[in-house]
Order: structure tokens, then C-alpha cells, then sequence
């Protein structure tokens, strides 16, 4: 079956379990998933459920959609995402995307745990996306081009809507939620970075590292999505770390922010 087909068919099942279509999107990442049970009145459909939807394996990620009320907008949340590193291709890590878009959705939020590369930066940080910079060596567009998804080669230059950003930041400001601002490396994974692959990174410009996010932005932005990135710094990167690496650090951190991040993302959409 087509993209285009298999995209309508979960939009038909989609649209027929909800009352109303949601605006704006939340991709939660790594222990930021609980943001999702904060949603009132909750229609959930796991992802097995959905048609054409892939399935999420990775440990942390809850693998559903969630869609109501939250801060007195209705959006779309996805508690657990689809990784390159998990094998799916980039069309099925990006196909949520295609399909929020296809169901209403015109702004994003998208959220993931990172390392941290700025040396100013600390664990439990959250970080406004400014930009990113593309390290998987792939692109969720490439392939045959389909004129309803977007144009063949489309604008990168505010891939992180900068009216989000401020309104971000002001907000933050305004409830004394501390934020720090950065550029995303997005790398495959699954192995954590190594020292001298951070170093190379620190020089490239990134201020923070993550296995998530760009394919999806890619997309997004494609779409003519507006979108706003936020990185919880879960740890130092390799080599700025005195410690080994685990996902369960990763977890624990994410774990002690998600207050803060919680009370950030539901005033932020408030403000949308
Ligand atoms: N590197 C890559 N991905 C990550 C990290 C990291 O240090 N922390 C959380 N996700």
C-alpha cells in the first residue's frame, strides 16, 4: 500500500476515536513520557492498535498515543517514540508525524533526554532546541518525492520556530522555570558517544547529543509543522562525564526533572 493510503487509513481510524482534532503535537522522550497522564479526558490507543503504526521496543517509552485536553488545548501525545537505532527505517519513525499532521496538528513540541556537551550546562538542565545538526549520515525525506507531503527540498534555516522559542523563554521567565539554550546533535546510537566523537561535536557546535529528534523535525518541518524542541540534559556526555554512561542515569535524571518539565510544557502550550 502507499504512504498516502496507509497515512489516510490511520487518520480515519484516528478522527473516529475522537471528538475533537487536536492542534499540537508532544513527542515525549525518555522519562518524559508521564507529561501524557496529565491529559484530561484521554482517548489512548496503544500503538499496536493503530493501523500501519509501527511498534516501540525501547525500555522507558510507554508505545502510545494519548489525545485530549491539556492546559485547555486538545493535542496529540506520544508517550514513547520510534528510534533509527530500534531498525525501523526513518518513514517509520517519522510516520506519527506525517499522520499528527494529517489529523490537524500545525505545532510540535518535541521533547528527548541529551547529553550535554556545553560545559555550562548541568544534569537536569532543560534546554530550548535553537538548532540542530543532522549526524545519523540520513534523511527521513529521501526517496520518491510526494508533492502533499511538502516540497522536494524544503527550508531548514528556523527549523526551531524562533516565535516558540521566545514565547519559550518567556514563559520560563515568567514562572521561574531556569532553561538553557543550545544546538542538537542528533546521532544514531544506540552506543553512547565516545570522548573524541564529543570533542568533534563540541567543535562542530552542538552544545548537547541525542539518538532522536532530527528525523522527526525533518519531517515536521516538511509538513509545515512549527516546531519547538526541548532537551532535558539527563548527564555529561563521554569524556566530560566522570562516570560510565547508562540508560539508567539517563532515566534518574529525566526522573528528578520531570516536575520542572512538566509545569514548562503545560504553560507553554497555555500560551500556544
Ligand atoms: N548521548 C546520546 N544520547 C543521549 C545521551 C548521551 O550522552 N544522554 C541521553 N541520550
Amino acid at each position: 500500500m502507499e504512504l498516502l493510503d496507509k497515512i489516510i487509513e490511520t487518520k480515519q481510524y484516528l478522527l473516529a476515536k475522537i471528538q475533537q482534532a487536536p492542534s499540537i503535537g508532544l513527542v515525549l522522550g525518555s522519562g518524559l513520557g508521564v507529561l501524557a497522564d496529565q491529559i484530561s479526558n484521554p482517548v489512548i490507543i496503544p500503538y499496536h492498535e493503530i493501523p500501519h503504526f509501527p511498534l516501540s521496543t525501547v525500555e522507558g517509552h510507554a508505545g502510545q498515543l494519548v489525545i485530549g485536553q491539556l492546559s485547555g488545548r486538545t493535542v496529540a501525545a506520544m508517550q514513547g517514540r520510534f528510534h533509527y537505532y530500534e531498525g525501523h527505517s526513518l518513514a517509520a519513525v517519522t510516520y506519527p508525524i506525517r499522520v499528527m499532521k494529517a489529523i490537524g496538528v500545525q505545532q510540535i513540541i518535541v521533547t528527548n533526554a541529551a547529553g550535554g556537551i556545553d560545559p555550562a550546562f548541568h544534569p537536569g538542565d532543560l534546554m530550548l532546541i535553537q538548532d540542530h545538526i543532522n549526524m545519523t549520515g540520513q534523511n527521513p525525506l529521501i526517496g520518491p518525492h510526494i508533492e502533499t507531503f511538502g516540497v522536494r527540498f524544503p527550508d531548514m534555516s528556523e527549523a526551531y520556530s524562533k516565535t516558540l522559542i521566545t514565547l519559550a523563554k518567556e514563559t520560563a521567565a515568567k514562572h521561574q522555570i531556569h532553561v538553557v539554550e543550545g544546538v542538537y546533535a542528533g546521532m544514531p546510537g544506540p552506543s553512547y558517544e565516545t570522548p573524541a566523537e564529543i570533542r568533534l561535536l563540541g567543535q562542530l557546535g552542538a552544545s548537547a547529543v541525542g539518538m532522536s529528534t532530527v528525523p522527526e523535525v525533518i519531517t515536521a518541518r516538511h509538513a509545515g509543522i512549527e516546531v519547538l524542541g526541548i532537551s532535558c540534559i539527563s548527564n555529561l556526555a563521554a569524556g566530560i562525564s566522570r562516570f560510565a554512561l547508562t540508560h539508567e542515569e539517563v532515566m534518574e535524571t529525566t526522573e528528578k526533572s520531570k516536575g520542572k518539565f512538566l509545569r514548562l510544557v503545560k504553560e507553554i502550550v497555555a500560551a500556544m
